[in-house]
């Protein structure tokens, strides 16, 4: 599978980002029903789901060379957005191995690693990096193995120690976050990062959710699908550079509505390390606009159910509350009401 990268997308200022048609058709779309509420929605990460964004361990697409090129961007203004305690060396050549790995299985057009002893030697031909390192020795690399090897992948990353019957996100490579901040949150436990999250913590769900991660197995990765909305095709709408895109919600009109408005879904992916016994966490970002998701019937009817009847603590949550009425005023005709059966 030869991927046509648009290397010139932006995703900032101009924003120039466009999904081709076969990207809008494997966009992650994650309502199944016409109702959302939080749940523990993990089900295996097995290859070949029923969306060829699952196919693989890390899914690239027509996106990656822009968006590692957007990902140098932020960590040249803030190199904060990458950190790692230092217990944590082992997670991190294990996250090189695996993304190392995974990636030359399964795009070996694009990518390649021949193994040596611990004489590793890797090719990235999208990014046209060529790099013979010592596996193991960190003085090999041109920096830290974990920021070496999330600088060449799509989507957030984060590191999760495991001790005392809980989780500690204890690293990261976060530029793609949906207004949340590794820098505030780094060292946290499983229920102290997920704290602003309204209602899930009543109703269980992170008790759940911790219960099985702790006892995740090595070689059976999980997936969830979260959803936010993101007015532009933006990827870094952080905490830390508010000022730069939290006005634009106050920009949305009749129209420009199915231009600005993106639903931003987070293919979430999990795997136990086998050295360190970490788990590392990546957080895959898919951008589509309204107007792109207009185009499929049973998603732009069930969008407009969904967000007509979310609670409202979650449209509070989400940072919706500026603009959900202009995207339902611009829904709700283009749905007839008729029953929609229940899957994507
Ligand atoms: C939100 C991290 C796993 C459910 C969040 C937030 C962070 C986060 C940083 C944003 C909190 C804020 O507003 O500051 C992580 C990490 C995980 C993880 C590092 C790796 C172990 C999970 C799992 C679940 C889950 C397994 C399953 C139930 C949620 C939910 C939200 C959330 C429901 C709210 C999302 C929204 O409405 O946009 N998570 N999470 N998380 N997380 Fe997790």
């Amino acid at each position: 599978m030869n991927i046509q990268f648009r290397k010139d997308e932006r995703f900032r200022e101009s924003f120039s980002y466009v999904n081709s048609d076969a990207g809008v058709l494997r966009f992650p779309f994650p309502f199944g029903e016409d109702r959302y509420m939080y749940s523990v929605n993990i089900e295996p990460h097995t290859r070949g789901g029923p969306n060829p964004a699952f196919a693989h361990a890390f899914d690239i697409d027509e996106h990656y060379v822009a968006e590692c090129r957007e990902r140098a961007l932020v960590l040249a203004d803030d190199p904060g957005r990458c950190q790692v305690l230092p217990h944590m060396m082992p997670a991190q050549w294990d996250t090189l191995e695996l993304l190392m790995e995974s990636f030359a299985a399964d795009y070996p057009e694009h990518f390649s690693l021949e193994k040596n002893g611990d004489t590793w030697r890797w090719i990235n031909r999208p990014l046209g990096i060529e790099q013979t390192f010592v596996f193991g020795r960190p003085e090999t690399l041109p920096c830290p193995p974990f920021e070496y090897i999330t600088r060449q992948a799509q989507g957030d990353f984060t590191l999760q120690d495991q001790r005392d019957d809980n989780l500690f996100v204890d690293g990261g490579m976060v530029t793609t976050q949906a207004d949340w901040s590794l820098d505030f949150d780094i060292g946290m436990s499983f229920h102290e990062w997920h704290g602003p999250v309204p209602l899930a913590h009543d109703i269980g769900v992170f008790d759940r959710a911790l219960r099985f991660l702790l006892r995740l197995q090595y070689g059976h990765p999980v997936r969830r699908l979260n959803w936010t909305m993101t007015i532009n095709p933006r990827l870094d709408t952080s905490p830390e550079n508010y000022p730069d895109w939290g006005p634009d919600r106050t920009t949305v009109t009749p129209d420009n509505v199915s231009e600005k408005v993106h639903l931003r879904v987070e293919l979430q992916t999990l795997f136990r390390l086998p050295r360190s016994n970490a788990i590392l966490f990546g957080i895959r970002c898919y951008l589509l606009s309204l107007k792109d998701i207009e185009r499929v019937e049973k998603w732009r009817k069930r969008l407009n159910r969904v967000l007509t009847t979310l609670p409202p603590e979650l449209v509070e949550y989400k940072g919706l509350t500026r603009y959900r009425d202009t995207v339902l005023a611009h829904l709700a005709p283009r749905d007839d009401g008729a029953p929609l059966s229940s899957g994507i």
